[in-house]
């Protein structure tokens, strides 16, 4: 309506008005102009300054591997758990020493990370394996690059060391390729990179990439089936169940990201192990392993979750997270998207008890949910992780998605498999 108005004013303009108006143009062109040399100039020294800028810092990652014997420490089983205080404490001071050399170096600005990715031992001393991480404008002249970094961390050796009495002669430098070297700095079990804010969750709501990066979609001939978790490079745990109709792993393969339709990678299957014990129809035993056709490598979005000791007991009430492209409803429709819920750990006496399961759940098996109802797994969530984190929020896989009756209904919580209480027998098939 407004617009119509200005245009019927526009048509009764008078000649008056029409040479007043040239003039003012003959003058804005003027200042036009001047501003348009300005602009200019502006433009010119935004793109000469990132031409300077890419020239510089242009970030060309490059990765190191180094190692060395630390002579005052003894070695001890527990670094080989990446989620251990031995672990945590050795990684820490050895981060901190590094970030210290590099921060007071001249290459502060190349300097981007370091961790310790294994801990291997000699005559009973921790060899502590470290992969570091620059970037750098040194695209041509990486030897000098890699001269410098050698002598930053030969003088690091030479000099104080803090707590840490290094064995010099026992130093070793390499290069490593960028996937080994993500690889490595991905390895720790159960971290994430991204820490959604506001995890605030009614009903279930949809992840984002990299933040459950061990969930992996269990598809026949492409068509979404199962959840699964990825637990190392090349082993997958899921739910028996998922194989009772197919079980051979030719017809099987596997898919990682947030969108089961673009997947980020893929793989087949080489070998499916099912618990000797799983008899269908009955629940018990609802595990499985599957060995892919070939190792993933680790990167931001995709790593592996932290298998909990059989020790481990996950307290009723507490939080856990349960994931999947299961349906959105019983019988309803699967999404694209990965769906997350947050739900509360119940212990087997009430789930057992009259008005929930009345007595069906065994030792082996673990609720989770609301009495309430409203959050649960559901179709095509079967095999998925149901994961907890630890106080320093390392994500534990505590149970795997198994049945329930229908989805989300009050008194009927989603069963999972108690993954403690199957630790021993993932350790038998996979070595993990
Ligand atoms: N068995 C179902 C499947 O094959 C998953 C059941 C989980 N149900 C539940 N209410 N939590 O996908």
């Amino acid at each position: 309506m407004e617009k119509g108005q200005a245009q019927w004013r526009e048509k009764i303009r008078t000649p008056l008005q029409n040479r007043r108006e040239s003039n003012t143009k003959m003058k804005l062109t003027r200042y036009g102009k001047i501003s348009l040399g300005v602009l200019m100039m502006v433009i010119a020294a935004v793109v000469i300054g990132l031409i300077v800028y890419f020239v510089a810092y242009g970030k060309t990652p490059f990765y190191y591997h180094i190692s060395f014997k630390v002579n005052n420490i003894d070695y001890d089983s527990k670094f080989q758990k990446p989620y251990s205080q031995e672990y945590i404490e050795l990684n820490g001071n050895i981060v901190f020493l590094i970030n210290e050399t590099f921060h007071r170096s001249k290459l502060r600005r190349q300097y981007v990370t370091s961790h310790v990715v294994q801990v291997s031992q000699a005559r009973g001393k921790p060899v502590v394996h470290t992969v570091l991480k620059f970037k750098s404008c040194y695209k041509n002249n990486t030897a000098k690059f890699r001269d410098r970094i050698k002598t930053t961390l030969h003088e690091m050796l030479k000099g104080d060391t803090g707590s840490l009495r290094i064995d010099s002669s026992s130093f070793k430098f390499a290069d490593i390729a960028m996937p080994a070297a993500e690889n490595l700095l991905h390895v720790c079990c159960g971290h994430r990179t991204i820490t959604p804010s506001g995890n605030k969750i009614a009903g279930g709501m949809d992840a984002q990439e990299g933040e459950w990066p061990w969930q992996a979609s269990l598809q026949q001939n492409n068509v979404h089936r199962c959840g699964a978790t990825l637990i190392s490079n090349s082993w997958l745990v899921t739910a028996a169940h998922c194989f009772i109709e197919v079980s051979d792993p030719k017809e099987w393969n596997v898919s990682f990201g947030l969108l089961l339709s673009d997947p980020q990678i893929q793989r087949g299957i080489k070998d499916i192990i099912i618990h000797e014990r799983y008899h269908y129809p009955a629940h018990d035993n609802d595990i499985a392993v599957v060995h892919i056709s070939s190792p993933v490598l680790y990167s931001s979005n995709i790593r592996r979750a932290c298998l909990p000791e059989a020790t481990v007991t996950f307290p009723p009430n507490s939080d856990a997270v349960v994931t999947g492209w299961g349906t959105l409803k019983f019988n309803g429709k699967i999404p694209n998207i990965l769906q997350k819920g947050l739900v509360k750990i119940i212990d087997n006496k009430t789930c057992n008890s009259e008005t929930v399961y009345g007595g069906v759940i065994t030792p082996g098996m673990l609720c989770a949910g609301f009495l309430k109802g409203r959050v649960d797994a559901c179709q095509g969530d079967s095999g998925g992780p149901l994961v907890r984190a630890d106080s320093k929020g390392i994500w534990f896989l505590a149970g795997i998605v198994s049945w329930g009756d229908e989805c989300a209904l009050p008194n009927k919580p989603g069963v999972y498999t108690r993954v403690t209480y199957y630790r021993d027998w993932i350790r038998s098939k996979t070595g993990l």
